[in-house]
């Protein structure tokens, strides 16, 4: 596998899971172009600062980006300790806002990796409402039915994961066949990164320690950084549409 010579947009490029990816994809070739709003550690080739909350910095960013583009792998998020409107935000509306537009830039045969979680591998219980969000077609549409139909602040994460997935297959699939680009999802368990601690939080120490006692251990970003940059690649140039679970292989406890 080689990213050699391709342009790849990392969002959450300045942390935990976007900053291994970032850091993989340069080691491997790749021209990257990370998106944060917060001040990147690594080195990037270019960086781009933006709230992936807010519509016109999502655009202002766009903007500022080349016009053409290999890849874009979407790892910027919140947990569910943020109030649950800036999770919708941040990890689903402004999500779809940044890929959308940024869809004229994706060449012929790119790729978008989106990156879930095993905390949206309930999305079957409520598929009618994630596929009704799933139609919406605009940020302001998405956030109109949001309003009519509220999620409740502790399930926010799970359900916008969820959401993500549906919306990654539904949308996905389009795109492959209208746009020739591959839009997938990486779902990753847990993985050490800055925001774990606030997973730990959110879920609560009883859930956790069940949790604990299905795993060998937490990932290290490292090992999800290269199924990402793999589905950005070449070698997947027949993938479009999945879910993949990249978890120590907790997804097989649902089955
Ligand atoms: N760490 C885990 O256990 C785990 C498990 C499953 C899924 N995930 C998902 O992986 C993705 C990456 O998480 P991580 O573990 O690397 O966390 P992290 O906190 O290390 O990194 C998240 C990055 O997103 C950025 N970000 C947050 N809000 C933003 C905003 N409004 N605008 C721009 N950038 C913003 C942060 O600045 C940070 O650099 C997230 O979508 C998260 O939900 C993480």
């Amino acid at each position: 596998m080689t990213l050699q010579g391709k342009t790849i947009v990392i969002t959450g490029a300045s942390s935990g899971i976007g900053a291994e990816t970032a850091r993989l994809a340069r080691f491997q070739g790749a021209h990257v172009i990370g998106l944060d709003r917060n001040d990147p550690m690594i080195s990037l080739d270019v960086f781009v600062k933006i709230d992936m909350g807010d519509t016109a910095s999502i655009d202002a960013a766009v903007a500022a980006l080349p016009g053409r583009i290999d890849a874009l792998v979407n790892a910027a998020g919140v947990s569910g300790m943020a109030d649950k409107d800036l999770v919708a935000r941040v990890n689903y509306l402004g999500l779809r806002h940044l890929t959308e537009a940024l869809l004229p830039k994706l060449a012929k045969g790119g790729a978008v990796v989106n990156i879930s979680s095993i905390l949206g591998a309930e999305w079957p219980k409520r598929l009618d409402a994630h596929k009704a969000l799933a139609a919406t077609k605009t940020f302001a549409e998405g956030a109109a039915w949001l309003a009519k139909n509220p999620v409740p602040q502790e399930t926010c994460y799970q359900f916008f994961k969820e959401a993500l997935i549906v919306w990654t297959k539904k949308r996905g699939y389009e795109m492959f066949m209208q746009n020739d680009i591959r839009m997938n999802s990486v779902a990753p368990g847990p993985v050490f990164t800055p925001i774990l601690g606030e997973f730990v939080q959110m879920l609560g120490e009883e859930r956790v320690a069940a949790d604990a006692a299905n795993i060998k251990r937490p990932a290290i970003a490292d090992e999800i950084a290269p199924p990402i940059l793999f589905l950005c690649s070449d070698a997947a140039r027949w993938v479009a549409g999945i879910n993949l679970p990249v978890d120590g292989g907790i997804d097989a406890l649902y089955v």
